[in-house]
């Protein structure tokens, strides 16, 4: 092999590894859990935090104004077209790792670990996001029932209202960290139940905020043109992140061909239609000026005068941004995993626990990790971070399944995207577009982001990688198998 940077692993090396015992996760979720853990994940802080800022604007952007049910539209659109790469390699290569499994097996190494270091950016930094926003709604609650927790205890150094430390935020990831240790099919159960309360809570707002709607509150429908919508696309591109976490926990789906599909558009496809009409309904009924940017959906029925349905609103939304914490910490720890087992990270990242089977280690490391994050980081910093590094993680989706259709013509494909090329290469422009609505800081510090990454690759990751075991055997120190 000359490239050690273009080395591919081949797909039966990566199922073939998924199998050794040491590494075997359980294979006990079926299509109803995918779907639950798809939804789970979707439905979060995006359509219950987020949205006010995408709606308003900030510092950096214009707003949509009404214009925000374009804005998921756009956004939901670009999401399908990955969401069919993301199928058409998931039933390919049913191993844990997501994108970064896919990228190893069609771009190379260096791809591959880049696509990786993304996926850091899309599971853990999305989970710093995803857990403020839990606080949130959480104080929201409080408040209602008369307790006021001190600001410089519920809100990060950096935010507007200028805290030490967001202190409930770190307590619920580590609580969820420590149920993870536990078990996944355990997390997968609870993650059915509050995914049913979140989408009750969804319908209870469409159906009291549709009753409450003045047209006239749509006009002017996109106060700052396709600027506005464009930004806000890319805010609450934020809002669908998560249907490809289903796709990392492909290891442990008893029927991974047929469920994995059935997973990911099934579970894309309903939130997509909610969060149009959510988004209708809420700009609806307030003028869009009045939109709050910290619990907007439970604000706005206040506003309309519904303060219990608000008070019901918020409940739900604690309820169902913790189910998404739940998933999102599993995609980053399995992504850990992955990339560890390839040993371009540590080799103790991707022990398995002899009791409870599942990567403790793993787990751990990114509880305490996004615990810190989530104290000391204002949500809009994560949240635009979040989407930069996964947009670009879904362009090389997009690119590797049309590299894989070239490399590999005859591998089987339980699932194939339709119309080849051309909805992967819609797929890679819609996300590039997306991404250039984001802001001039967010795109410096990606780039810094993807410096350090390209260094810890070329000081670590190279040159322990199996794959350079296997080409130089001389050079092989230490492995664990
Ligand atoms: N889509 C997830 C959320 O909105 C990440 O919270």
């Amino acid at each position: 092999m000359s490239n050690p940077l273009l080395r591919t692993k081949s797909i039966e090396e990566i199922l073939a590894d998924s199998d050794r015992p040491e590494h075997r996760l359980k294979k006990t979720l079926t299509a109803w859990d995918l779907t639950m853990l798809g939804i789970g994940a979707i439905i979060g802080t995006g359509i219950f935090v987020l949205i006010g800022t995408a709606v308003v604007g900030d510092a950096h952007r214009p707003g949509a104004g009404p214009g925000i049910v374009l804005s998921f539209i756009l956004s939901g659109l670009t999401c399908a077209l990955a969401a069919l790469c993301y199928a058409e390699f998931a039933t390919m290569i049913p191993a844990a790792g997501s994108a970064y499994t896919y990228s190893y097996a069609t771009l190379g190494e260096f791809l591959a670990w880049i696509t990786g270091w993304n996926l850091i950016l899309e599971y853990g930094v999305a989970c710093v996001a995803v857990a403020i926003g839990w606080s949130g709604y959480f104080n929201n609650i409080l408040k209602t029932l008369g307790i006021q927790l001190p600001v410089w205890a519920t809100h990060a150094p950096g935010s507007a209202e200028g805290g030490i430390a967001n202190l409930p935020a770190a307590i619920i990831v580590l609580l969820v960290t420590v149920v993870l240790v536990i078990g996944v099919k355990e997390s997968a159960r609870t993650t059915g139940v509050i995914v049913m309360v979140k989408l009750a809570v969804i319908l209870f707002f469409l159906a009291v905020g549709f009753r409450a709607i003045e047209p006239a509150n749509w006009s002017p429908f996109m106060p700052f043109g396709f600027e506005g919508v464009g930004a806000a696309a890319a805010i609450v591109f934020f809002a669908y992140i998560g249907f490809d976490a289903v796709s990392t926990t492909a290891e442990e789906a008893r029927n991974p061909q047929r469920d994995l599909p059935i997973g990911i558009i099934t579970s894309l496809g309903l939130c997509t239609v909610l969060y149009v009409l959510v988004a209708a309904v809420l700009t609806g009924i307030i003028p869009y000026q009045k939109i709050d940017i910290h619990a907007p959906v439970a604000e706005a029925l206040r506003v309309a005068g519904f303060h219990w349905g608000a008070a019901l609103v918020a409940t739900g939304a604690v309820a169902g941004i913790t189910s998404v914490l739940v998933v999102m910490l599993i995609g980053q720890i399995r992504v850990f995993f992955a990339m560890s087992r390839d040993r371009l990270l540590g080799p103790w990242l991707s022990k398995v626990h002899p009791r409870f089977r599942t990567p403790h280690h793993a787990t751990l490391l990114t509880g305490v990790g996004v615990a810190v994050m989530a104290a000391f980081v204002p949500i809009g910093e994560a949240a635009d971070m979040t989407n930069i590094g996964t947009l670009f993680a879904f362009v090389l989706v997009c690119a590797g399944v049309i590299v894989l259709r070239r490399t590999r013509p005859n591998h089987p494909r339980p699932f194939r995207v339709p119309l080849m090329p051309w909805i992967p290469l819609c797929g890679m422009l819609a996300c590039l577009g997306l991404m250039s609505f984001l802001p001039t800081i967010t795109w410096i510090r990606f780039g810094v982001w993807t410096v350090i990454g390209v260094v810890v690759y070329f000081g670590y990751s190279m040159r322990h990688s199996k794959l350079a075991d296997k080409v130089m055997p001389q050079a092989q120190t230490v492995t664990n198998q």
